[in-house]
């Protein structure tokens, strides 16, 4: 039996080694940084053995089908599912699951028409457990940081991240440490974090502030952390695109776009796309393209002004907040797969991302804003000709709609922006309407939207 699974009787499995993505060094074990110890880059997770194995992709796709109708934790969960092609768990029971993954893909007529496009996708990943995509990672990891035996785990967060970690370290017994931006970061994912008992801190910074001063702590203190720097993360994000592939019947589809902020998530996509091929899964590469918000372009920058050899950062700011990083952590890695994949990345204004939400929204979906930067970076590319009205899109939407509602009112108020002049957004807008509690103002108000 020639195949990943653990199960295959001779056949070695799913061993990992870390490996620095600068100058290559290979490690068994990192520090707490997850850095390279010779040269101080990135660490990642490579699986050596898988040249050694020859892996029957056919027998791979028949187990992870197999495992759809079994009743285990572990196959019940859309990551551990994949379990072959991740770091391997001597016992199943030790994974920390909330059955993640499992997410849709939706297709989006009326977004495919406006962008030009005869169909378009999205995977939505804004309906995991915690309501983002991080719960794929962050079962990986967690399950990892209570294996290694650590009573705390800490992350800096727009949010998101936070929300996912606070969860699933309550799920298993762990303690959270939360470092998000004052004033930066939404209530709902606020209120996240609070609810699953984590120890939040509201620092008087921005992300980038907070991911450093998490760097600091981690030397300084028994904490495991879990940034998308810790490669387990990205292991269990990688998910995301099996899954999908897996749901699109192992065809590839020509493009998938997904939002940059920290920059973990394109690379993760990246990582699990060229896995795949190398294994034989798929027969081609997509092209992976990374969307920006304007206020927060930095790998936008890095890839025009240096043709991605030396990152610039910038002073963030935007309305997306999940993505209001300027020193994106994960450039390099990101850089590579697009690259690797050629794919584009392009950024988006304020208002181009608030009507790609409201689009996104009105066929019944929704999304939270930075997710919506995906949309609104297609209609770019398909007018840059990068994108043809007759190829195959995949949008990633990283996060629910419910986790950003301050931002959803005040765009249907009219709040949102000082000085908007856009009649297109103007015919998006729903705002709520307040009447007297008669019959009468109800009639109206059908009539006149029936009219309208
Ligand atoms: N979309 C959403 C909804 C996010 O929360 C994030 C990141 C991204 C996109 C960007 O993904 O960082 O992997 O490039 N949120 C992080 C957080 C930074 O702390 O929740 P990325």
């Amino acid at each position: 039996m020639s195949s990943l699974s653990p199960s295959a009787p001779g056949v070695r499995y799913s061993n990992y080694q870390f490996r620095c993505i600068g100058c290559g060094y290979t490690t068994e074990s990192a520090g707490q940084d997850f850095r390279c110890a010779d040269c101080g880059d990135l660490l990642e997770i490579r699986y050596p053995h898988w040249k050694e194995s020859r892996v029957d992709g056919a027998q791979v796709k028949f187990i992870w089908q197999d495992r759809k109708i079994s009743s285990n934790p572990v196959d019940l969960s859309g990551v551990w599912r994949f379990r072959d092609v991740l770091p391997v768990i001597q016992k199943e029971e030790q994974a920390v699951t909330l059955r993640e993954g499992n997410t849709p893909v939706y297709d989006l007529p009326q977004c495919a028409r406006i962008a030009g496009l005869s169909r378009l996708f999205a995977k939505h990943q804004g309906m995991n457990p915690t309501g983002s995509f991080k719960d794929t990672g962050m079962t990986v990891a967690a399950t990892f940081a209570r294996m290694a035996g650590f009573r705390w785990v800490a992350c800096a967060s727009t949010g998101n991240t936070s929300a996912s970690m606070a969860a699933y370290a309550a799920r298993g017994g762990m303690r959270s440490l939360v470092l998000v931006p004052e004033g930066k970061i939404s209530w709902s994912k606020l209120s996240q974090a609070l609810d699953y008992g984590a120890i939040t801190c509201q620092l008087r910074t921005d992300f980038d502030g907070c991911l450093k001063l998490l760097q600091e702590l981690v030397k300084r203190a028994p904490v495991y952390q879990l940034n998308s720097i810790n490669p387990f993360r990205l292991e269990g994000q990688k998910t995301l695109a099996i899954e999908l592939m897996e749901q699109l019947e192992w065809q590839p589809p020509d493009h998938i776009i997904v939002p940059g902020g920290n920059l973990g998530n394109s690379s993760a996509i990246g990582k699990a796309l060229i896995e795949m091929k190398e294994l034989g899964l798929i027969s081609r590469l997509p092209k992976l393209s990374v969307i920006q918000a304007e206020g927060a372009n930095a790998l936008v920058r890095t890839l025009r002004e240096t043709g991605g050899k030396e990152l610039i950062s910038v002073p963030a700011e935007t309305r997306a907040t999940a993505i209001r990083i300027g020193n994106p952590a994960s450039w390099k890695k990101a850089a590579r797969v697009l690259q690797a994949t050629g794919g584009a990345c392009e950024e988006v204004s304020e208002i181009e991302i608030a009507q790609a939400k409201a689009e996104i929204g009105a066929e019944g979906i929704g999304c939270e804003p930075a997710s919506a930067v995906t949309l609104a970076g297609l209609k770019k590319l398909v007018t840059q000709g990068f994108v043809t009205p007759e190829e195959t899109v995949v949008l990633v939407l990283t996060g629910n709609l419910l986790k950003d509602p301050d931002y959803t009112i005040e765009f249907h108020r009219g709040d949102l922006f000082a000085n908007e002049r856009d009649r297109e957004l103007k015919s998006l807008r729903r705002p709520p309407i307040v009447l007297d509690a008669s019959l009468d103002a109800v009639m109206r108000t059908l009539e006149e939207a029936e009219r309208s």
